[in-house]
């Protein structure tokens, strides 16, 4: 049996838009790394956290990872117990689902030190208890496409289940970064806790259609149905020149442009060929309103967590 294990798992871009808290992507080109290795006596603990975001709680309950094992080792009542190094590369409060990649890294990790490893379907509740610790609310958008891979629609909090929706070939999802750090706890502590049904209405059709489209490789009905009527509206005033972005995104050719996850990263669906002039414009978009920015372009990839070492 193995005594020490690292997991690699990518950022994601939760919602997706029209998917609040149940749709997500994964963003190959960054992710989180935890290393587990196998204690005598039984229990988690952190050892270190290196990497973009260092200021992390050490105690293993604060720590969305930490508390992602725990609830694994104590659901399987383990007679040993873990040692984890967190290396962070997704900044934090950077809507790009840091959280959830380090308690899924942690599960992935931990889980193939096990004498009978636990599939993904069981690792992704424990990952779920380690995102409630940063969020303050159990949600999988996530969680799951990191997990899993690719783009990931999820049903069920209890009892979730997933499905990896069809990415149409040739899509790029463009990520820009403004460095500026908004809290998840506060995006969703703004967020009106009733809904217009016409919105609803509106959204759900989005949603369908979105999906539908993914599966037909209908990029006219993607371009139409990527519009979040009810949570981006009362959002966008988080991210400054959020708007202007958008618009540069779209009239430089995008399929579609939103927050990711909680924000501020702003993303926008793609062809290959337009990407980069997108890129540019949303980037000049945030420069315009005094703000820096990172940047990715990445592929809609269905490969999720592993164990890399
Ligand atoms: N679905 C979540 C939200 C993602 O938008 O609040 C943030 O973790």
């Amino acid at each position: 049996m193995r005594n020490s294990a690292t997991a690699f798992a990518p950022a994601t871009v939760g919602n997706v838009g029209i998917g609040f808290d149940i749709l997500g992507h994964t963003v190959e080109a960054i992710g989180d790394r935890v290393q587990v290795t196998r204690t005598a006596t039984p229990g988690v603990t952190i050892k270190a956290i290196t990497g973009v975001a260092t200021e992390l709680p050490l105690e293993t309950a604060r720590n969305t990872a930490g508390q992602a094992l725990k609830s694994l080792a104590e659901a399987q009542r383990l007679d040993f117990g873990f040692e984890m190094t967190i290396d962070k590369g997704i900044p934090l409060g950077s809507g790009l689902g840091g959280s959830a990649a380090s308690a899924v890294a942690a599960v992935v990790a931990g889980n193939a030190l096990l004498a009978t490893p636990l599939s993904k379907l069981e690792l992704l509740k424990f990952a779920m208890q380690g995102e409630a610790v940063a969020s303050g609310s159990v949600h999988v958008d996530n969680i799951a496409p990191s997990l899993f891979g690719g783009l990931v629609l999820t049903v069920g909090i209890d009892h979730p289940r997933t499905k990896q929706i069809p990415v149409p070939p040739g899509i790029r999802a463009v990520l820009v970064h403004p460095h500026m750090f908004l809290s998840t706890k506060e995006a969703r502590r703004i967020l009106s806790k009733s809904v217009a049904l016409s919105d609803l209405v509106w959204q759900c059709a989005n949603l369908a259609g979105f999906i539908s489209a993914c599966y037909t490789n209908d990029l006219d009905m993607i371009r139409d149905a990527f519009e979040d009527v009810i949570v981006e509206p009362q959002r966008q005033a988080l991210i400054p020149g959020f708007k202007a972005v958008k618009q540069a995104a779209m009239q430089n050719g995008a399929l579609g442009c939103s927050i990711s996850g909680a924000g501020p990263t702003t993303f926008a669906w793609c062809l290959a060929a337009d990407a980069e002039r997108i890129q540019a414009a949303m980037v000049s978009a945030f420069g315009a309103h005094g703000l820096e920015s990172d940047h990715w372009i990445s592929a809609i990839e269905a490969t999720g967590a592993r164990v890399i070492d």
